[in-house]
């Protein structure tokens, strides 16, 4: 079966025209965007998805020309046509078609496009054997510029960061941010477990993650401290345990951080028992996509 997108109202085949030259998406990274993950038939923490989705389009003074609750029925829809069991859903929304020239009032109307794809976890066989990080020599943009904060269109320091992990051989990149902390990695946020607390750096200087959020609280559920503070690469290399989190990712164990091997080079206990209470999470909650 073929995958269809929705774009601007309309259900097409994926390789549709469908998006002009002229939007300013393309023309200038002027947009916001998801991700979303649907496991089991369900689509997990879609609330809270959709509401930072609003909140990066406030942020760049843009209107999403739909009510929430319509958004959300139009990507389930989208997820039934595409017939999604476990997938990933990118709603995408960019100021829209103008012309040359960046001014935004050159665009009459946001596009919206969604994509929803079936999809399997990102990192096969390395949740058993972990995960390497390099660390980047790329800064994390920070609050002064594109705040993090921000689920922008504007990825290319991202991509950037990334190109070094790959040129490392590396599963994933580690931004520090202005100051030298640690901020988040290239599309992941960052956990080290330090003297049994599991610490992520605060959120001024990184986008504040769904599974983030979902690791802190499933830690606490466990008994466990948890903190968001600054630290350095010190902290990182001398850790525990360390871990990353993103939708795509999940909790993906990390073992190896710029050639410093963590701890014993294994993932950690209690990384893989967080591990295992996500997954439990995940495949028992969630807004049904079939009802
Ligand atoms: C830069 C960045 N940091 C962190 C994350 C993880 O956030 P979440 O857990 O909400 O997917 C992502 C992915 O969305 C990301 O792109």
């Amino acid at each position: 079966m073929g995958l269809t997108i929705y774009v601007n109202g309309e259900y097409m085949d994926r390789d549709a025209p469908c998006i002009s030259i002229f939007d300013h998406g393309l023309l200038y990274g002027d947009g916001i965007f998801e991700g979303i993950r649907a496991y089991n038939k369900r689509i997990f923490k879609f609330d809270e998805h959709i509401d930072r989705l609003y909140n990066s389009a406030k942020a760049i003074d843009l209107v999403i020309p739909l009510e929430k609750e319509k958004f959300k029925r139009i990507i389930i829809d989208l997820c039934r046509r595409n017939e999604i069991v476990n997938g990933y859903m990118r709603p995408i929304v960019t100021r829209g078609k103008g012309d040359l020239g960046l001014d935004p009032r050159r665009c009459k109307e946001a596009t919206v496009a969604i994509i929803a794809q079936p999809f399997d976890p990102l990192y096969g066989d390395a949740y058993e054997k972990g995960l390497k990080v390099v660390t980047t020599s790329w800064r994390r943009n920070p609050p002064q510029c594109v705040n993090p904060n921000i689920k922008s269109l504007n990825y290319l320091n991202n991509v950037l960061a990334r190109i070094e992990a790959n040129q490392a051989d590396a599963d994933e990149a580690l931004f520090l941010d202005n100051e030298g902390y640690v901020s988040e990695a290239s599309a992941d946020n960052f956990f080290i477990i330090l003297n049994d607390v599991v610490t992520s750096p605060p959120s001024v200087t990184n986008l504040r993650g769904i599974t983030r959020d979902t690791a802190m609280e499933l830690a606490e559920q466990k008994g466990w401290k948890t903190r968001k503070r600054l630290f350095t690469l010190f902290d990182v290399y001398s850790a525990e345990e360390c871990f990353i989190t993103g939708t795509a990712a999940e909790i993906g164990p990390v073992v190896d951080v710029d050639g410093r091997i963590i701890n014993d080079g294994k993932p950690g206990p209690m990384t893989l028992e967080l591990m295992k209470a996500y997954k439990d999470l995940v495949n028992s909650t969630g807004t049904p996509i079939y009802e």
